[in-house]
């Protein structure tokens, strides 16, 4: 997948900007605060149909403009697509060749993207909710029935909870509520944990290869998944993974009520990471944190190629020269001539000699982009 052209009309702090790109390496460098992030934010925008840094998407529309558009032209290999995302406060509008997209979750994903952000070196140790938003952006974005599945597990757990906060009145019925709920749940549910099952395995398989290749062979990495609902899932089917999703949430019946939440189920489901056998999160140096967020974000590159036939875009925000030189190496390896990538970047000084040669250079200052060479 490869963008040629970029046009921005009222996002952030850009009134307008139009950019070519020719190169596969694009790099976008100028001081803070000037609308770097911006840029990279707008392409995950125009692929993903969110952003990568707020839910919120009335902040992506210039202050004191009413709507914003993003458009991409994009070459894959089966032909040219002109995309298209217009954001007001009537919601969001996708556009595939002029054509409005009724369904989101068949325009998300026509144009993949892998981002490595600042905030991405937290994976391992951040929040769970971090690591659920990953796995369920990557799975989303090769496929639409997860997150068809995803959004309808969401709404059931909404309506449980609803449901269990306020129990006491009219029991007789809630119970039998309770019970239909229960059954969409486990309907849901068990399709969202299959799919991340399914990801997993595929994603620890070249997770592991690229690890050991950054850590010159020394490390073991492993990727499981820590269900709230049993403690080993993998490879079991999906009926079997229902029976125990049943016995599980007889079994915290009570403590639901008298929370009010519904306390299992991949909501709150998680991903451990292992290296050599010993967990990361309680063990790992932040040398081994960074490197296992690394690792699984060049998977990812990997994956996609393998689940979709071309490899997706890569946007690295800042975190070029967090890398030391062989991690640098590793990466640039492992993109040089397939991936197009775009990278911001205060200075220039921390990438190597040779991949600032080959790439087209922008300096970015307070929503203006001029190429350098
Ligand atoms: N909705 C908006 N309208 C106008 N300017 C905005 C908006 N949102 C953010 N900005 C501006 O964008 C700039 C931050 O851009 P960003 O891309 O994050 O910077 P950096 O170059 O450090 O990556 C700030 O100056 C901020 O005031
Ligand atoms: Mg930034």
């Amino acid at each position: 997948m490869f963008i040629h052209h970029l046009q921005l009309v009222h996002y952030r702090n850009y009134e307008q900007l139009e950019l070519a790109f020719d190169n596969k390496i694009n790099i976008f460098q100028g001081f803070n605060a000037q609308g770097k992030t911006n840029v990279l934010e707008a392409i995950y925008m125009v692929a993903l149909a969110k952003s990568h840094r707020t839910s919120k998407e009335k902040e992506l529309v210039q202050w004191g403009q009413s709507f914003s558009v993003i458009k991409a032209d994009i070459e894959k290999k089966h032909g040219n697509l002109k995309l298209e995302m217009q954001l007001s406060n009537k919601g969001k509008k996708a556009k595939v060749n002029q054509l409005e997209q009724r369904k989101l979750s068949d325009y998300i994903g026509t144009l993949n993207i892998v981002m490595f952000a600042p905030e991405d070196l937290n994976l391992v140790k951040g929040n769970p909710q971090h690591r659920r938003r990953f796995i369920d952006i990557e799975i989303g974005q090769i496929s639409p029935s997860y997150l068809y599945q995803l959004t309808q597990y969401q709404k059931v757990v909404q309506q449980r909870n609803n449901l269990l906060k306020d129990f006491r009145m009219d029991k007789k019925n809630k119970l039998e509520m309770l019970e239909i709920y229960n059954l969409q749940l486990i309907q849901y549910g068990t399709k969202v944990i299959k799919k991340r099952l399914g990801f997993l395995e595929k994603l620890n398989h070249w997770a592991k290869e690229i690890h050991f290749g950054i850590t010159s062979q020394k490390e073991e990495l492993e990727i499981r998944y820590q269900s709230s609902i049993s403690k080993e899932l993998m490879g079991l089917e999906d009926t079997e993974i229902s029976e125990l999703y049943e016995q599980k949430l007889l079994k915290v019946k009570e403590q639901e009520l008298e929370r009010g939440v519904s306390l299992v189920g991949p909501h709150r489901d998680d991903l451990d990471f292992y290296i050599n056998r010993i967990s990361v999160q309680s063990f790992g140096s932040q040398g081994q944190q960074r490197n296992t967020a690394l690792s699984l974000k060049l998977a990812e590159i990997e994956l996609i190629y393998e689940e979709v036939g071309e490899y997706p875009i890569l946007l690295l925000d800042d975190v070029l020269s967090e890398l030391d030189f062989q991690r640098q190496t590793q990466l640039i390896h492992t993109i040089r001539d397939k991936v197009q990538t775009f990278i911001t970047t205060t200075s220039t000084e921390s990438i190597d000699e040779e991949t600032l040669m080959q790439s087209s250079l922008f300096y970015v200052e307070a929503g203006l982009i001029r190429r350098l060479n």
